[in-house]
């Protein structure tokens, strides 16, 4: 049996960059639990054609890639930086490029970062309503982390750490036979 394919997009262009990494050690320990094959993109991973796009067709073949990666995803995992107290614009003209049927049933594990805990509710009164136009399955655990969660842009915090294993757990509803396991029995 072929191990699922988890996808992690961080809608951010630094480098380095607390979202990236926020989504990067969600992934790492899915990978861990249930044996996904994953990888992580940011922004610069697009790259420039995304700006200039109206429509998927006008995106280069780099972008094109991620995006398809993402849609043929059995998870993702989504990370965005706040931007006044919302998720940046060109992050979410990435997501405006993805047609509403390509999402539909999918499980996505939401997650953000900002300075301060003053938006932490974005990830329920933004991410998570986006992610609901296109029928998705987003996980009941939300991430949000600020500033003070991470030295050295690694996650620090305990509760930051548990909140995360917390979803990851989640994930057990759709990918009840971790390959890892269904390996080892045959
Ligand atoms: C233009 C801009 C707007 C921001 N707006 C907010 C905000 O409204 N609330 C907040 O908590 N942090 C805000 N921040 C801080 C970023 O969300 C925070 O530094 C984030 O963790 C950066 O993620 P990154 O390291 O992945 O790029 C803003 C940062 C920028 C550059």
């Amino acid at each position: 049996m072929s191990a699922p394919k988890l996808v992690g997009i961080a809608g951010s262009f630094n480098r380095p960059s607390k979202t990236y990494t926020l989504v990067q050690t969600v992934a790492d320990l899915a990978g861990d639990r249930y044996g996904f094959t994953s990888k992580v993109y940011d922004l610069h991973d697009v790259g420039p054609s995304l700006g200039s796009a109206q429509w998927r067709k006008d995106l280069d073949d780099q972008a094109k890639s991620v995006i398809d990666d993402i849609v043929s995803s059995d998870a993702l995992i989504i990370g965005s930086p706040t931007f006044k107290g919302s998720y940046p614009g060109l992050f979410k003209h990435l997501i405006d490029l993805i047609d509403p049927h390509e999402l539909r049933a999918k499980p996505i594990i939401i997650t953000a970062t900002g300075g301060g805990d003053r938006h932490a509710l974005m990830v329920e009164h933004q991410l998570r309503p986006l992610f609901g136009f296109f029928m998705a399955h987003t996980l009941p655990t939300a991430v949000y982390a600020s500033d003070r969660d991470f030295t050295d842009y690694k996650v620090s915090s305990e509760p930051l750490a548990a909140r995360i294993s917390e979803v990851v757990g989640e994930l057990a509803a759709f990918f009840p036979h971790p390959v890892r396991v269904l390996a080892a029995a045959e």
